[in-house]
């Protein structure tokens, strides 16, 4: 099968680059009024910036960038991190000038497009999660998370129950969940999960008591498994006195098809850069909206976006008593809103549930296909379907042949295609998680598990091969260890070793 040889440039530091004097167009004569800094803001030493020209910069950057994978260049099925395609028509929308020049210190009336846009977001999620209170402020999922929790923590306290500080996750969970409460100031109650890969409803039972405030689930699950006893759940965690969280992370398998507000949920985070196609930043900027059941909506982030019909004025609402406070500086990464308004309204209802549907089918094409490879499983819920993600475990291929799912994960790199998330969930020995979504053809489905193939047929003739590779890559095998442990963060910290 072919190969993608991927661009190996020697590329220096754009520092090494510098020569003295060297310089983009300035204009000769700036007519903006100048004013001098207090002397303690001054610098007092001399910025260390490369001294390069235009042209310089933007060969630096490209030949950086063709030194990188990204979803515009192969195939990508990262399970969980959802790296779908951004139709390039969102990019043109976010550069609309009225948007991208908008100060965020105008005056209201000055910026009712802009509180519009924030808005129709907010109301379009409540429609979509059958939530009625929404939030776009966080800047991602994990802070999502984080702002669900803290307005769980407000509840209770507001009601007086402060012996709600437990959370309980189940062990197929995303590590953010146990961080996010932690952070929150929980303590986190780990629930097993059963044979199949749900929740153990024993185990779940056997915990609920007074002192748990919220269940966090991500649903589907990690293994791309819809949870059947969501609404059992749903209803001893209520009996219970306690709160529903969804970690919307896996989205894209449900959404359209059905409301989380129906399944019992009170609170739960989207993830716009994994099912409304915001692009995927390094940690950010992205955004994490919370939508929350009515008797928590009070405790969201201010200030929220709302219209007065009567005098047609959009307005931001910042007297809210009970909230949790700002969350974001201004109202949240402005940019990924309009992108993902711009996606939403573009597919409409119809389409987001296409979406959904071809995401959920392309996922399951894959797995059908991993299911011959030699060495290869699909553990849990044997003949389960899954919704828009599944696991691989190359176990078997690992103790026939030494090769294990990071040298796989490796080895892939060298035909194009993104590596899968490895080794998470934590459940799954040798884990690969695979999600093709839904802007994938049947063209690239069949290369992906070609691909695979053919490092399984490599592993049982020639393992030594699989455990070296990659060897088209930019840079081949990094010394993780190292990396990890003694990082060289600077040229500075270089130089001086
Ligand atoms: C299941 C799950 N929950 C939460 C998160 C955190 O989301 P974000 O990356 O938007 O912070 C992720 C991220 O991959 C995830 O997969």
């Amino acid at each position: 099968m072919k190969k993608r040889t991927q661009a190996k440039w020697n590329e220096d530091l754009i520092m090494n680059q510098s020569y003295t004097g060297r310089r983009f167009h300035i204009p000769e004569k700036f007519d903006i009024p100048t004013s001098s800094l207090p002397d303690e803001w001054q610098r007092k030493t001399k910025a260390e910036l490369p001294e390069v020209s235009e042209l310089q910069v933007v060969r630096h950057v490209v030949r950086l960038s063709q030194m990188n994978h990204g979803v515009d260049v192969g195939e990508y099925p990262l399970g969980s991190c959802t790296m779908k395609y951004n139709p390039k028509v969102n990019e043109r929308i976010a550069k609309f000038s009225g948007f991208s020049n908008m100060h965020p210190n105008a005056p209201e009336s000055a910026m009712q497009g802009t509180i519009e846009v924030i808005y129709r977001l907010q109301e379009a999620i409540k429609l979509i999660t059958g939530l009625p209170g929404v939030t776009v402020q966080p800047a991602a999922g994990a802070q999502g998370e984080y702002v669900g929790l803290l307005i769980a923590r407000n509840y209770f306290a507001k009601k007086g129950e402060m012996n709600r500080m437990k959370i309980m996750v189940p062990d197929s969970a995303h590590g953010t969940n146990p961080a996010s409460a932690a952070m929150a100031g929980f303590k986190v109650v780990e629930i097993p999960s059963n044979h199949d890969g749900f929740v153990d409803m024993d185990a779940l039972k056997a915990a609920l008591d007074d002192s748990i405030a919220v269940f966090m689930i991500t649903n589907p699950n990690t293994l791309g498994l819809f949870e059947p006893n969501i609404l059992e759940i749903s209803k001893l965690v209520h009996e219970a006195g306690a709160l529903m969280y969804l970690d919307g992370a896996n989205y894209n398998g449900i959404v359209g098809m059905l409301k989380p507000g129906d399944m019992g949920f009170d609170i739960m985070h989207l993830n716009m850069h994994k099912t409304f196609s915001g692009p995927h930043g390094g940690g950010g900027p992205g955004c994490g909206p919370v939508a929350v059941a009515q008797k928590l909506e009070p405790f969201l982030p201010y200030p929220l976006a709302t219209y007065t019909e009567d005098s047609d004025y959009y307005h931001f609402d910042f007297e809210r008593p009970d909230s949790i406070g700002r969350v974001h500086t201004y109202f949240g990464n402005f940019g990924i809103i309009l992108r993902t308004l711009a996606f939403l309204y573009r597919n409409g209802g119809p389409g987001i549930r296409d979406m959904c549907k071809s995401a959920v089918l392309n996922a399951n094409y894959l797995m059908y296909k991993f299911q011959s490879i030699k060495g290869f499983s699909v553990p849990f819920a044997k003949g389960v379907p899954r919704k828009h993600e599944f696991v691989a475990s190359p176990l078997n291929l690992m103790r026939e042949t030494g090769v294990n799912a990071g040298d796989i994960a490796k080895a892939i790199l060298d035909y194009g295609i993104h590596s899968p998330t490895v080794y998470f969930p934590l459940i799954v020995k040798e884990a690969l998680m695979i999600e093709p979504t839904e802007a994938e053809t049947k063209f690239s489905l069949d290369r992906i598990s070609e691909a695979f193939q053919e490092i399984s047929d490599l592993a049982y003739s020639d393992p030594e091969i699989v455990k070296h590779a990659p060897y088209l890559t930019g840079r081949s095998r990094l010394d993780e260890f190292n990396l990890a442990k003694n990082p060289i963060l600077s040229e500075r910290q270089k130089q001086n070793q």
